[in-house]
């Protein structure tokens, strides 16, 4: 069945849990009201296209989730979609900001976010973005000891106090895929609970940091509980441990992201709702169990606030009748969305143009580039595609656009931001000028 089959007046499938997706009188895809497929005319494709009002949506849906505790506090994970305007929606929508790069932390910085709503993450962090981070006073949180001098010795130059917090590998498996699991007892991210104490021991004595808060990030694309709250035990037991062995009581804990959408309809999946109802018991139990005070809960999501609030639109420009598949030769490709490539990801995709036809053929929908696994969707059940149709494949907002790249040279496409109805380009398409951009020859070619 298609993915978008209207019954009884309501759509079944892909839009079913997609409210900010339609089919218009001219059986054409919509979204916040836009015609997708005239916004592929007017800007050309491929095109990367978000719906404010979702982003708002599903921001303000984890928030309140969470709001039976307080204090609480929502980050996003910049790194899902760090677009202008929508770290500028978010902004406005007063969340907080998980950063993992200098670049980052310039964009956050241009998006309106404070200093002290900004954390700095990451395993690897050089001293140049060490400076950084001191001299925007965000808290750093930190991911080994040898970061912890180099950040100590870089605050007393620069004469600055600075908040830190250390990222705990709390060893849990969350089902997913072995790319997106971080908490794993091999994973390259965060200090192990026997490192645990004695950084903390360390920070303590050092006269330019001062010792704020904790956290833990222990993957992506999550779709139970129970790694969250195995997780968030150990974190609350490590921070009871702080307070006995070493007197310090931590200001905050930050859980971080990784609460899984549904990408199809029958996958598993998790709400916010769910998590908080199981996770809030829990750490109210452990900070009464280890006597530590209200600390400040903060939550990292990136996917879950920006995943499902955008698509990729990509035209049709070959369609190949092999005699074991049919292609539909498309405009994008891994260059523009990486995650089928890298993770198998299955990302749905509507025949925009065709949206309220019945499917009537299996189709594989491959990329333009010179890559056998360039494929971004593999036997759909779809109506007949044709040359020049626009295809929208959905749930591209996180981790779409962020981790494109110029491979086989080709420029980067534009951004769209829709808005009830309204829509305007955020990110102009890059031009071939933009592929020689940096470049240049050595002297030695005259
Ligand atoms: N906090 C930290 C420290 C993180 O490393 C991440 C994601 C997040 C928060 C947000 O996680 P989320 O809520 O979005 O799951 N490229 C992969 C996902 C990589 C996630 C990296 N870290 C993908 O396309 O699935």
């Amino acid at each position: 069945m298609a993915a978008h089959i209207l019954k009884e007046g309501r759509f079944v499938g892909a839009l079913e849990y997609r409210p900010h997706l339609a089919v218009n009188q001219h059986g054409h895809l919509t979204m916040g009201g836009v015609d997708l497929v005239e916004l592929a005319e007017r800007y050309g494709t491929p095109l990367y296209v978000y719906d404010e009002q979702r982003i708002r949506q599903r921001y303000r849906e984890f928030r309140r989730a969470f709001s039976s505790y307080s204090p609480v506090e929502v980050y996003y994970a910049c790194k899902a979609n760090s677009a202008l305007a929508i770290l500028r929606v978010l902004y406005e929508e007063g969340a907080g900001a998980d950063i993992v790069s200098e670049g980052e932390l310039f964009l956050a910085l241009k998006a309106g976010f404070e200093a002290e709503k900004i954390i700095f993450t990451g395993n690897c962090k050089t001293d140049r973005e060490l400076e950084a981070a001191v001299e925007a006073g965000v808290t750093v949180n930190l991911d080994s000891l040898d970061e912890l001098e180099r950040l100590d010795a870089i605050a007393g130059e620069l004469g600055r106090e600075v908040r830190v917090c250390f990222r705990v590998n709390p060893e849990v498996s969350p089902e997913t895929h072995p790319h997106l699991a971080t908490g794993l007892r091999e994973s390259k991210f965060g200090l192990h609970e026997k490192l645990v104490v004695e950084a903390y021991r360390r920070a303590a004595e050092c006269r330019n940091l001062r010792v704020t808060g904790i956290h833990m990030h222990i993957g992506s694309q999550i779709t139970s509980t129970s790694p969250f709250l195995e997780a968030a035990g150990r974190l609350f037991d490590i921070a009871g441990r702080l307070k006995r062995e070493l007197g310090i009581e931590l200001e905050f804990a930050d859980l971080g992201g990784g609460v899984g959408i549904r990408y199809t309809a029958e996958q598993s999946f998790i709400t916010p709702e769910q998590l908080a109802s199981e996770m809030l018991p829990l750490i109210e139990r452990k900070l009464e169990e280890h006597g530590l005070g209200r600390m400040k809960l903060i939550f990292e999501p990136g996917r879950y606030i920006v995943g499902d609030a955008g698509v990729l639109l990509t035209k049709v420009h070959t369609v190949k009748e092999t005699p074991y598949k049919v292609f539909a030769g498309c405009d994008a490709g891994f260059n523009l969305l990486l995650r089928p490539a890298m993770y198998g990801a299955h990302h749905e995709v509507v025949v925009a143009s065709r949206a309220s036809a019945e499917p009537e053929t299996v189709v594989t929908f491959a990329g333009n580039l010179c890559e056998s696994g360039d494929i971004l969707a593999r036997d759909r059940h779809v109506p007949a595609v044709r040359r020049g149709d626009v295809v929208a494949v959905l749930d591209a907002g996180a981790y779409g656009f962020a981790m494109s790249s110029q491979y086989n040279s080709r420029p980067r496409c534009a951004e769209v931001l829709v808005k009830e109805g309204r829509a305007e380009l955020i990110r102009q398409a890059e031009s071939l000028e933009d592929l020689l951009a940096k470049q240049r020859l050595p002297e030695w070619f005259e």
